[in-house]
């Protein structure tokens, strides 16, 4: 049984795409519907549509099964998103995730508004943490600007969300960041990871950057940052109690979600490996983590979910 629980809503089971992946138009997130997915969340919308950066803006680094990416936030504006949750059929099973990712604390409020008035039961994943456009820093690193936010989105929004986060590294910001979280009653839970900001890859042939925009600098993400992912999933799986925690990054098999789960995630989502292998990759991962589960004698995620042991 791989079902699961996030802001008060049922999953029938753990596994959704991590937003940006497959899920910026219509027909990509009637793909998630129609697989072995156990929700789907909405690319990050912007208050205005956006083109994003030039390419190639997303490339695969295959031989470490990773990826470096600096879309730009290219979305549809966050109306068309809008349309898609009020047209959305809430008797699916599968619920619906909606990212917002607002260039400013007044545009996110304006779209916060926006689906406040509408009263859906999708659910509202704040983006803190886009790395890749150029002059606005990652929201998330910045503790006192993320609680302002934090102030004026939670009591508008009223009712059980969500915030993705960047990975930290230090446990100075763990403890700050959590103790910021943790006065918000209704931030019902946190994604942790978006992907790792601000690498550089480079063709060893010909010495040149991979990707186009901001100097060939993007976001990490795949199977190198597996172990950044369990600690940002564990520091604040211990950290906020009274909230879930979604893993992501590094996330190639059932094995890798496993250990998401025993880090404390609630539920798992996927982007690289979504991005490279397309939607059939959930059932392929949902079947790796019940055989796991299976040759380990665990029913259920909460028989081992945060049950990480130490030394
Ligand atoms: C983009 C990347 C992110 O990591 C994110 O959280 C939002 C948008 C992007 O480049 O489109």
């Amino acid at each position: 049984n791989l079902s699961t629980n996030i802001a008060g809503l049922h999953l029938p089971n753990l596994f959704f795409n991590a937003s940006g992946v497959c899920c910026q138009h219509e027909h990509e997130l009637k793909q998630l519907l129609e697989s072995d997915s156990g929700s789907l969340i909405t690319k990050s919308a912007t208050y205005e549509m956006r083109e994003g950066n030039p390419s190639p803006r997303y490339v695969p680094l295959p031989a470490i099964q990773s990826s470096i990416n600096s879309m730009g936030l290219p979305n549809e504006g966050y109306e068309y998103y809008l349309a898609y949750a009020k047209k959305y059929d809430y008797s699916n099973p599968k619920p619906l995730f909606v990212s917002l990712s607002g260039l400013s604390v007044a545009d996110n409020k304006k779209m916060v508004e926006g689906f406040v008035a509408a009263n859906l039961p999708c659910v509202l994943e704040i983006n803190f943490s886009c790395p890749n456009v150029p002059g606005k820093p990652q929201l998330g690193y910045d503790m006192e600007a993320m609680e302002s936010a934090l102030n004026v989105l939670a009591p508008i929004i009223k009712k059980p969300f969500g915030i993705k986060l960047p990975p930290y590294f230090d446990i100075a910001h763990f403890d700050t960041a959590a103790a910021i979280f943790n006065k918000f009653d209704n931030l019902a839970y946190l994604t942790c990871i978006n992907s790792v900001g601000n690498g550089l890859a480079i063709d060893f042939e010909t010495e040149t950057a991979l990707i186009k925009p901001k100097d060939g600098f993007g976001g990490l993400g795949g199977l190198m940052v597996l172990n950044t992912a369990l600690a940002n999933v564990n520091a604040f799986y211990r950290r906020c109690p009274n909230k879930k925690i979604i893993g992501v990054g590094g996330v190639t098999s059932g094995k890798e979600a496993f250990l998401h789960v025993l880090a404390g995630a609630s539920a798992v989502q996927i982007g690289t490996q979504l991005k490279e292998e397309g939607p059939k990759l959930f059932s392929r991962v949902k079947k790796e983590l019940e055989d796991i589960m299976v040759a380990k004698g665990y029913k259920s995620l909460e028989d081992f979910r945060g049950k990480v042991k130490t030394l």
